[in-house]
C-alpha cells in the first residue's frame, strides 16, 4: 500500500515536512528538539530492505530453528451455536503422526482466553460457525489435519442470532451500555428549525494482514516457558499464557519480532492461540507451532464491529446543529473482548469535528454468533464519525445547504468542548487544514468543472467532497498511557535500544532509533533496536490507539536522557566547562558555543563512553513515561481522556456510472496533522495506508455471512480473498497528494509530534460523500442520498437508482 502513490507527491511533501520552517515556541522538555535532530529526518523504514527482499522473520519463519516442532491444527464447528455433547479423540490419537489432542481437561489453570471470563479457550459451546472446540498436535501439518477430521464430536445445536436486527429485536446485548450526554437533547431537538431522523447500518471489516495468527512456544528445562507471538499485546500475552497454564508472570516470556500487519486485529487476539501453543508445549515438552491459515484466520478471529445507528437531529435556519440524540448498536459477536472500549471510542467520536450544544447518545453491544469483533484501526472511532458523516451528507440537501459549507458552519471553535467534556484544543487547525486542502485542491475551480462535466454526461456522473478528522490520542483507560524502555551503550559506543511497543510495519522501531539517536546525539547508525520481549521491558500497554511513538518514544527519550546525563560529567571534566554546558550531536561531543570542527574542542562520542566505563559510570538505564493531565471517568463517560488531538481533511473526486454503479477514485488530497514529524516518510506511508484501508472499508469490503436457516447457517460467506474484495493498485485515486501541515509542533508530545497511526484511515469518508455527490447528480435537487456502507458499486447502483426515481425518470 505504501508504495502506491502518485510519483511526484510524496518526495515534495517528504521535503515540505523537513524543511526548515520556523519552529514555534514549545513549552515543554518532552517537545523541544535539539539542533540537528535526528527526528524529522525522511528515513526509510528500518526494516524496508529485509520486507522487500523477503529477508525480514516473521514469528512462523522461526519454524526451522526449532527441533522437533509439532504443529497445531483445529477443529472448528459447522454449527453457528452448538453443545458439543460429546468429544472422542480415539480415532484421531491412532492416526500416524498425531501427538495429541488438546481439551478442556487439559487446562491446569483457566480456561479462558481473554481476562472477563467470557472466552473459554477450549469451549463447551461452540459459539460461532469456525469456533474451535479442541486442537490437534501432529508431527506434520498434515497429520494434524488429519488427526482433527478424525476426532468425533457430538453437537446439540442451539438456536443462533446472526444479525444486528436480530439481536436487537432479541434484545441480546453484553456488557455495559455506556450513556454519553450534555445538555438536554429533547430541548435542543424542540429549538431547532428543521428536525430529521434516520438509521443507518453498516459493515465491518477484516484486517487481511499479510502475516496471519502466529505463535511457537517452547519450555526450556526449569519450566520457563518462551512464545514467539505475533501480538500487538506481548504483556497480556504473556498474561493470559500464565493463567491458562497456572503460572506467574516470571514463568512466562512474550516475544513479537514483528508483524506482517496487525491493524488490532492482534491486540486482544493472539493470547489465545499463544495459550494453545504454550499448552501443547507443556504437555509435550516439544515447541508447538500454531499458525492459522488464511481460511482459519477469517472464519476464527474477530473483526471491526459492524454498527447499527438510530438518531434524530436538529439544525437552526442556517445549518448550526441543535441536538441530536442517537443510539449506536455494535455487533460485538460471541464475546466481549474489546467491544467495550471500541463502543466508548465511538461515542466519544461521533461528534467527529463538529460542536453539538445537545446530544444524548446511547451505546450498546449486541451479542451475535459471530467471531468475537474487535479493535481495528480507529477502534470504534470511524464509526462513531461515519455515523455524523452520513447525517450531515443525508441533511445537507434537505437543509438546501453545500454539504462542505454545512460541515465548515458546525466545526468546533477555540474553547468550545466535547459533548464528554474535554477542551478541543488546537481547534483552529480544522479551519486551518480544510482551508489549505480547498486551496490544495483546487477546490472551487473543481467543483465548476464537476458541475460542468455532470451537466454534459447523462450517464456518467462526478463528485467532490471535502470531510474533516478530530481524532483523540491516548488510550481512554487512563493506566494504560504508561511505558518503558531499556537502554544500553556499550563500551565500543553503540547503542541497543529495547521498548515495549511492537513492530507491525507501522514504523515504530524506526521512530524509535531516531528518537534515540536525537536523545544521544549519535548518528543514527550506532542505534540498534531488539525484539521487543517481556523479560525486557515489563507490564507494557498494546501497541495501539497509535500512541506507541508517544508512549515508547517518551520512555525510550527518559532512558537516553539518564545516560547522557552520566556521560556530561565526564566530558565537562575533560572539556573543562559545567555539565550544564556540554552538548551532545552527531556523535561529537563539545560544549555549547563552539564549533565542533575547530581541532581539539570535540571529543568523539566513543572516547566519552570508553571513559565513563573506565570511572565505573554506569551506560544503561531503564527509561518510564506516562501521560499527564488524562482523566476519564467510564461510567460518567466523562472527562479528558486524550492528550491532544489529531487533525486532518481530505477532498476527494469520484466518476460514477449510472448503468452500473461501477466507479473510480480520480483525485484524493490530504492535508494531515502530525505535528512535528518524527520520521516524514513514515508518517507518509501511514496517512496513504490508512486512507487506502478506510476506502476499502467504506466501499469495496463486504463481509457476509450466511443468514439463511440452511446447514451453513452462520457461516462466513466471504473467506478469502476471491470473494472479499481488498483495495489494490486499481482503486487507488489515479493521483494522490498527501501534505502534512507545517508548523503544527505538539507541545504534548515527544519532540513535538503527533500520533499517525490511525487518524488517516477516516479521510477516507471523503470518497464516500464524494460518492454521494456523484449519486445525487442524478437525482432532482433536494434529494437526500443514502448509501449503504460499503459502497459497493451494487450499492451505489440502488442509490442511483432511487435518485432517478425521485426526479421521476
Ligand atoms: N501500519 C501498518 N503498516 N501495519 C499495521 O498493522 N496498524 C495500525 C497503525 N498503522 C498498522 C499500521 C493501528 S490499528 C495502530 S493502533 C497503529 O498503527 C499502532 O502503531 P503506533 O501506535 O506505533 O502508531
Ligand atoms: Mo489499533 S485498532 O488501536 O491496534
Amino acid at each position: 500500500m505504501v508504495a502506491a502513490r502518485s510519483a511526484a507527491a510524496p518526495a515534495a511533501s517528504a521535503l515540505a515536512a523537513t524543511a526548515p520552517v520556523v519552529a514555534p515556541s514549545v513549552a515543554s522538555a518532552l517537545a523541544e528538539r535539539p539542533e540537528h535532530p535526528v527526528v524529522g529526518r525522511a528515513v526509510s523504514h528500518e526494516s524496508a530492505e529485509l520486507h522487500v527482499t523477503g529477508a525480514a522473520l516473521y514469528t512462523d519463519d522461526l519454524l526451522p530453528r526449532m527441533r522437533g516442532a509439532l504443529h497445531a491444527w483445529p477443529l472448528q464447528s459447522p454449527h453457528a451455536h452448538a453443545r458439543v455433547t460429546a468429544l472422542r479423540t480415539r480415532a484421531a490419537l491412532a492416526v500416524p503422526g498425531v501427538v495429541r489432542v488438546l481439551t478442556a481437561a487439559d487446562v491446569p489453570g483457566v480456561n479462558d482466553a481473554g481476562v472477563r471470563q467470557d472466552e473459554p479457550l477450549l469451549p463447551a459451546e461452540a459459539m460461532f460457525h469456525g469456533h474451535a472446540v479442541c486442537w490437534v498436535l501432529g508431527e506434520s501439518l498434515d497429520a494434524a489435519r488429519l488427526g482433527a477430521e478424525a476426532v468425533e464430536v457430538d453437537y446439540e445445536p442451539l438456536p443462533s442470532v446472526l444479525t444486528l436486527g436480530e439481536a436487537i429485536a432479541a434484545e441480546q446485548f453484553q456488557g455495559a451500555q455506556p450513556i454519553v450526554t450534555r445538555g438536554d437533547a429533547e430541548a435542543g431537538l424542540a429549538r431547532a428549525a428543521h428536525r430529521f431522523s434516520g438509521e443507518f447500518e453498516f459493515g465491518g471489516q477484516e484486517h487481511f494482514y499479510l502475516e496471519t495468527h502466529a505463535a511457537i512456544a517452547q519450555v526450556d528445562e526449569a519450566g520457563q516457558v518462551f512464545v514467539h507471538s505475533s501480538t500487538q499485546h506481548p504483556s497480556e500475552t504473556q498474561e493470559i499464557v500464565a493463567h491458562v497454564l497456572g503460572l506467574r508472570s516470571h514463568d512466562v516470556t512474550v516475544q513479537c519480532l514483528r508483524m506482517g500487519g496487525g491493524f488490532g486485529g492482534k491486540e486482544w487476539q493472539p493470547h489465545g492461540l499463544a495459550a494453545v501453543a504454550a499448552l501443547g508445549a507443556v504437555l509435550t515438552g516439544r515447541p508447538v507451532r500454531l499458525r492459522l491459515n488464511r481460511t482459519q484466520d477469517i472464519t476464527m478471529t474477530g473483526k471491526r464491529h459492524p454498527f447499527h445507528a438510530s438518531w434524530e437531529v436538529g439544525f437552526d435556519d442556517d445549518g448550526r446543529l441543535q441536538g441530536l440524540r442517537a443510539t449506536l448498536t455494535s455487533d460485538g459477536g460471541w464475546c466481549l473482548d474489546l467491544s467495550e472500549p471500541v463502543l466508548q471510542r465511538a461515542l466519544c467520536h461521533v461528534d467527529n469535528a463538529y460542536f453539538i450544544p445537545d446530544v444524548e447518545l446511547r451505546g450498546r453491544i449486541a451479542r451475535t454468533n459471530k467471531t468475537s469483533q474487535t479493535a481495528f484501526r480507529g477502534f470504534g472511532g470511524p464509526q462513531g464519525m461515519l455515523v455524523m458523516e452520513d447525517i450531515l451528507g443525508r441533511c445537507a440537501p434537505l437543509l438546501g445547504i453545500d454539504p462542505t459549507e454545512l460541515r465548515r458552519r458546525n466545526l468546533y471553535a477555540p474553547g468550545q468542548r466535547t459533548p464528554y467534556g474535554q477542551e478541543v484544543r488546537h481547534a483552529e487547525r480544522l479551519p486551518a487544514v480544510i482551508d489549505e486542502v480547498a486551496a490544495r485542491a483546487d477546490l472551487d475551480a473543481r467543483r465548476a468543472d464537476v458541475a460542468g462535466f455532470n451537466a454534459t454526461h447523462p450517464h456518467r456522473k462526478r463528485g467532490i467532497a471535502l470531510t474533516p478528522v478530530k481524532f483523540g490520542i491516548s488510550f481512554n483507560h487512563t493506566a494504560f498511557n504508561q511505558a518503558g524502555a531499556l537502554v544500553h551503550v556499550y563500551k565500543d559506543g553503540s547503542v541497543l535500544i529495547n521498548h515495549g511497543g511492537t513492530e507491525m510495519g507501522q514504523g515504530l522501531h524506526t521512530k524509535m532509533r531516531q528518537v534515540a539517536a536525537t536523545a544521544l546525539g549519535v548518528p543514527l547508525g550506532l542505534v540498534r533496536l531488539a525484539p521487543t520481549r517481556t523479560d525486557k521491558v515489563p507490564n507494557t500497554s498494546a501497541t495501539a490507539a497509535s500512541t506507541g511513538a508517544d508512549l515508547n518514544g517518551g520512555a525510550v527519550k527518559d532512558a537516553c536522557e539518564q545516560i547522557r546525563a552520566r556521560l556530561a560529567v565526564v566530558a565537562a571534566e575533560r572539556l573543562g566547562v559545567g555539565s550544564d554546558a556540554v552538548r551532545f550531536a552527531g556523535g561529537s561531543v563539545t560544549s555549547v558555543g563552539v564549533d565542533a570542527e575547530v581541532a581539539g574542542a570535540a571529543l568523539d562520542w566513543r572516547e566519552v563512553v570508553q571513559r565513563a566505563y573506565l570511572q565505573r559510570i554506569q551506560l544503561s538505564a531503564a527509561g518510564f513515561y506516562r501521560t499527564e493531565g488524562l482523566h476519564w471517568d467510564p461510567v460518567r463517560m466523562h472527562g479528558d481522556p486524550f492528550k491532544y488531538f489529531a487533525y486532518g481533511a481530505a477532498v476527494s473526486e469520484v466518476e460514477v456510472d449510472g448503468f452500473t454503479g461501477a466507479y473510480a477514485f480520480l483525485r484524493t488530497d490530504i492535508v494531515h496533522d502530525v505535528g512535528d514529524s518524527l520520521s516524514p516518510l513514515v508518517d507518509i506511508g501511514q496517512i496513504e495506508g490508512g486512507f487506502v484501508q478506510g476506502a476499502g472499508w467504506l466501499t469495496l469490503e463486504d463481509l457476509r455471512w450466511d443468514t439463511s436457516d440452511g446447514e451453513g447457517r452462520g457461516r462466513l460467506l466471504t473467506q478469502a480473498a476471491s470473494t472479499y474484495k481488498l483495495p489494490s493498485f486499481s482503486e487507488m485515486p489515479r493521483e494522490l497528494h498527501v501534505h502534512l501541515l507545517e508548523r503544527a509542533a505538539e507541545e504534548g508530545a515527544v519532540y513535538g509530534s503527533k500520533a499517525v497511526g490511525e487518524p488517516p484511515l477516516m479521510l477516507a469518508f471523503s470518497i464516500r460523500e464524494a460518492l454521494r455527490q456523484a449519486v445525487s447528480a442524478f437525482g432532482p435537487a433536494g434529494h437526500a442520498v443514502e448509501l449503504a456502507s460499503p459502497a459497493t458499486p451494487e450499492a451505489v447502483f440502488w442509490a442511483i437508482e432511487a435518485a432517478r426515481r425521485a426526479s421521476g425518470s
